[in-house]
């Protein structure tokens, strides 16, 4: 009876999971703060890939670790970075996964902010403006590469109309954004940074990442990429933001995905490494009450176990 009357639990079909990929052949690099994750170079990925699709996973979101990295992060838009080799790759020999890619310059630029950053009387600032150019040309590249949907992380204004328009002036009219729209300045993305190797290397993300303290404009960030096109919206972190998902499954009526993030994964992972809490039960709970919250679509690392599990 209990299973009759609960209310649409996730399944597989929810689920996204991230991949990080690198240059090379044959790379499995265990990320420490992430046990179970690697940074995979494509062969490895695409691998990882083709055993995610015969346990029912159905999307993968794309991260990159490039050769090289310079001011301007100009290796995000490059036709044989490892996201764009990736892509290619799995649209050619796993046509039915649904390919994601993120799009931002963190992993590209050797300041590691999330965009090209200007001398503003000695405080360096991300230049907005700028960044949506190359947002732009990152968002050609990678649907030109095979992306079925593209996911613009930088959290810069107006980037989902900018990719939109570069898009569709490629003629890529159909290929998908899916807006990370409320993503916080969090502490949980830690982790993250050890596997991308994005961390900024001087201030921090809070002049375009959300203020935790002022969950409102959660509301006007939704509406602004709703307006601009975006096909999904996003909440970034899930497990402490379910108020935010829950707000924004009121007033927004696109299809909502929320991000478990890295950082929820590990403690997750180190707790249950020692054995202090049960792993599989505490996965569950956090999958259902983020369903149960509101999104339709939840990225997480636990994607592969909770194929199993669900
Ligand atoms: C890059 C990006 C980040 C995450 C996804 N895309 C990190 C950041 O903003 O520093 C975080 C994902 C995670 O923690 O799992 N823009
Ligand atoms: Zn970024």
């Amino acid at each position: 009876m209990r299973d009759m009357i609960a209310q649409s639990p996730p399944g597989v079909q929810n689920l996204v999971a991230p991949l990080f990929a690198c240059e090379g052949r044959d790379v499995r690099n265990e990320i420490p703060s992430m046990p179970g994750q690697y940074q995979f170079s494509c062969d490895l990925a695409l691998e990882t890939v083709q055993r995610w699709a015969a346990k029912g996973i159905r999307a993968v979101l794309l991260f990159g670790i490039p050769a090289g990295k310079d001011e301007q992060g100009s290796a995000a838009w490059s036709a044989d970075a490892p996201v764009q080799r990736l892509a290619g790759m799995i649209k050619s020999q796993v046509p039915e996964m649904l390919v994601i890619t993120d799009a931002c310059l963190c992993e590209y630029t050797s300041h590691g902010h999330c965009g090209p950053i200007r001398n503003n009387n000695g405080k360096f600032i991300v230049d907005n403006d700028l960044t949506l150019e190359s947002l732009g040309k990152i968002a050609v590249s990678q649907a030109r590469a095979g992306a079925d949907v593209v996911a613009p992380s930088a959290m810069m204004d107006g980037q989902v109309a900018a990719i939109r328009k570069a898009l569709d002036a490629e003629g890529f009219t159909d290929t998908a954004v899916m807006a990370y729209s409320a993503k916080f300045a969090s502490a949980l993305y830690g982790p993250f940074r050890d596997a991308a190797q994005s961390a900024p290397r001087q201030g921090d993300r809070k002049t375009y990442q959300m203020d935790y303290r002022s969950p409102r404009q959660a509301v006007l960030e939704a509406q602004a990429d709703a307006d601009e096109g975006a096909d999904i919206i996003m909440v970034k972190p899930a497990g402490a933001y379910l108020d935010i998902i829950a707000a924004l499954r009121g007033v927004v009526n696109l299809p909502l995905a929320a991000y478990h993030v890295s950082g929820e994964y590990a403690c997750i992972k180190a707790a249950a490494a020692n054995g202090w809490i049960d792993e599989r039960a505490v996965v569950l709970e956090m999958i259902h009450a983020i369903r149960r919250a509101g999104a339709d679509v939840i990225i997480t690392y636990f994607a592969e176990d909770l194929a199993d599990w669900l």
